[in-house]
């Protein structure tokens, strides 16, 4: 059979581009999934979709959407819940699961509720912001906004002289922040890809933090796959990987984010429900040290687009 006869959609939006602070990136993640789509023989029309979202939905004239959208409007529910209302078969998690996992806290606290360690954090809102004393736990800490992406508004807090400032910095991107404790060591992913856990990557970034700059810039991070640590630590990893992304209920592909501390302690901060897709971001390079190209990939998530999940 060919893909095309095991496959009943036939015309695919891909839906990218959106208004969040992640834009560029869901721009170039489009353009590679569409690319790929069009190698598989489906019908794709690119939507970049930045106001109307509600009209840009219903109108679309399309089997399936193929969600490549980052970061608010697009990753948090939103337009899963247009796709819904339009009874639109959409690819990745759901409304509710959409929604939790945007939140850091929400997706924290149900990771946790399942057996999967967290570092401690303390969640300040709204008026309660500014002026809020520092966490019990102590310095030192990081303190990012609950919904945000790509590392943005997130500071590493060594002591209580930048508090109040990476406070106001994280308030200008949501109206929710949190402090969480510093977690020492190196940092892992791990992807799922329809229940499937993939190879963790490690992620090694040369200043020692990764932020926005270490994330887009070639060269600026190192990924290493497989990951040179202990097989114990990383068959814990891909067993919260397993929990949270159950607990969670997410679908489709997801990307989770971790760090080690140095006694090999693995503590999960936040997932990821529609992952950066160009050819060489990092569920794509999982994907493929497993086995699955690029465009099968894309295949394999466009196959779990749905309604009511
Ligand atoms: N508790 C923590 N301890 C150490 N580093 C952290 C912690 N939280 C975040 N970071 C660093 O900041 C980066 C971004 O944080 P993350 O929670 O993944 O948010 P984002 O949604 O912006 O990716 C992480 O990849 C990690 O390098
Ligand atoms: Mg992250």
């Amino acid at each position: 059979m060919s893909d095309r006869e095991k496959n009943e959609v036939r015309r695919v939006g891909v839906f990218y581009g959106g208004v969040s602070a992640e834009r560029e990136v869901s721009l170039r993640t489009g353009a590679a999934v569409a690319a790929a789509l069009r190698r598989k023989g489906h019908a794709v029309r690119e939507i970049d979709i930045r106001e109307d979202w509600l009209g840009t939905v219903r109108d679309a004239g399309v089997d399936a959407a193929f969600l490549a959208l980052h970061g608010r409007f697009g990753e948090d529910g939103c337009i899963q819940a247009a796709c819904e209302l339009a009874r639109l078969p959409y690819t990745g998690s759901g409304v509710a699961a959409s929604a939790i996992a945007m939140s850091k806290v929400l997706g924290k606290r149900l990771a946790s509720a399942s057996g999967v360690p967290c570092p401690p954090d303390a969640v300040y809102e709204g008026a309660g912001i500014a002026g809020a004393k520092p966490p019990s736990f102590g310095f030192p800490l990081v303190v990012k906004p609950d919904r945000e992406g790509s590392t943005v508004g997130v500071t590493i807090v060594r002591g209580p002289s930048e508090w109040e400032e990476a406070l106001a910095t994280a308030a200008r991107y949501d109206s929710r922040v949190l402090a969480e404790g510093y977690v020492p060591g190196r940092e892992i992913t791990v992807a799922v890809l329809n229940g499937r856990v993939l190879p963790a990557i490690e992620i090694v970034p040369k200043s020692g933090f990764y932020d926005y700059r270490s994330k887009y810039t070639a060269g600026e991070t190192e990924y290493v796959i497989p990951v040179p640590m202990e097989r114990d630590i990383l068959q814990r990893a891909a067993e919260y990987t397993r929990r949270a992304s159950h607990a969670m209920q997410l679908r489709g592909a997801a990307r989770l984010d971790y760090r080690v501390d140095p006694a090999g302690n693995v503590f999960f901060l936040e997932a990821n429900t529609i992952p950066g897709m160009t050819e060489t971001s990092l569920l794509p390079k999982a994907a493929k040290f497993d086995g699955t190209p690029f465009d099968d990939l894309v295949e394999e998530i466009l196959s779990d687009a749905g309604l009511s999940k």
